[in-house]
């Protein structure tokens, strides 16, 4: 069976960027799966209002199996989608954490719509692509990785660390921050409006 290491975590917090070079630390490919998605033509259709490409699992799943399968050495591939390609087994998942309010300005100056920005802002609150994934891989495959502070060398070489070797990772609670630094209510309003 062919192995792979997932990045998981809301667009914009850093895959494409720390999961690159993570992959060239650690002497592996790298596949970004929104530029899989397109070069392979694997979406059923292109949806304007959230600019997105509506991906076919079904065919993710076994091209990227086939990728899988042609590589030496397990590869990282980058996805928001908890997904497992066809005859494969995932080693590990890192989830890329950020601070709500950083991605909001990251997310923002890519010039989402609102609505975008605030769904993605709000997953990354709630924990949404953690709990996704450990619901699909299990808690004892599924690490964080808080990149709010790490410059993006830093934070590729505690990454490939993690990947290949494992370990605790970082706890994660941005209600209990926010609310303890007084941003939280700010916060909330604008994800009210726009939710
Ligand atoms: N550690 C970092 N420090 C500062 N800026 C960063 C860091 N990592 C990524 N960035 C910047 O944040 C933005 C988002 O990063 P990136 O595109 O890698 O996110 P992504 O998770 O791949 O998003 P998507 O899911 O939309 O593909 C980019 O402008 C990138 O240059
Ligand atoms: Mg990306």
């Amino acid at each position: 069976m062919a192995d792979l290491y997932i990045i998981a975590g809301v667009p914009g917090v850093g895959k494409t960027t720390i999961g690159s070079l993570a992959a060239r630390l650690m002497h592996t490919k790298f596949i970004d799966i929104p530029e899989f998605v397109k070069s392979e033509r694997l979406y059923v259709e292109y949806d304007r209002s959230s600019r997105s490409y509506i991906v076919d699992l079904r065919a993710l799943s076994a091209a990227l199996s086939s990728a899988i399968r042609d590589e030496a050495k397990p590869p990282i591939v980058a996805t928001h989608i908890a997904f497992k390609p066809r005859n494969c087994k995932v080693l590990r998942v890192l989830v890329l954490r950020k601070n709500p309010l950083s991605l909001l300005a990251t997310l923002r100056s890519r010039g989402y719509p609102l609505r975008k920005v605030a769904a993605n802002v709000a997953a990354e609150l709630m924990d949404e692509q953690y709990v996704e994934f450990i619901r699909k891989f299990g808690r004892s495959r599924v690490i964080q990785l808080d990149v709010t502070q790490l410059k993006r060398h830093k934070a590729a070489r505690k990454a490939a660390r993690l990947l290949s070797k494992g370990g605790r990772g970082d706890a994660v609670d941005w209600v209990y921050l926010l609310e303890k630094n007084n941003k939280l209510g700010r916060l909330l309003s604008f994800l009210s409006k726009y939710c």
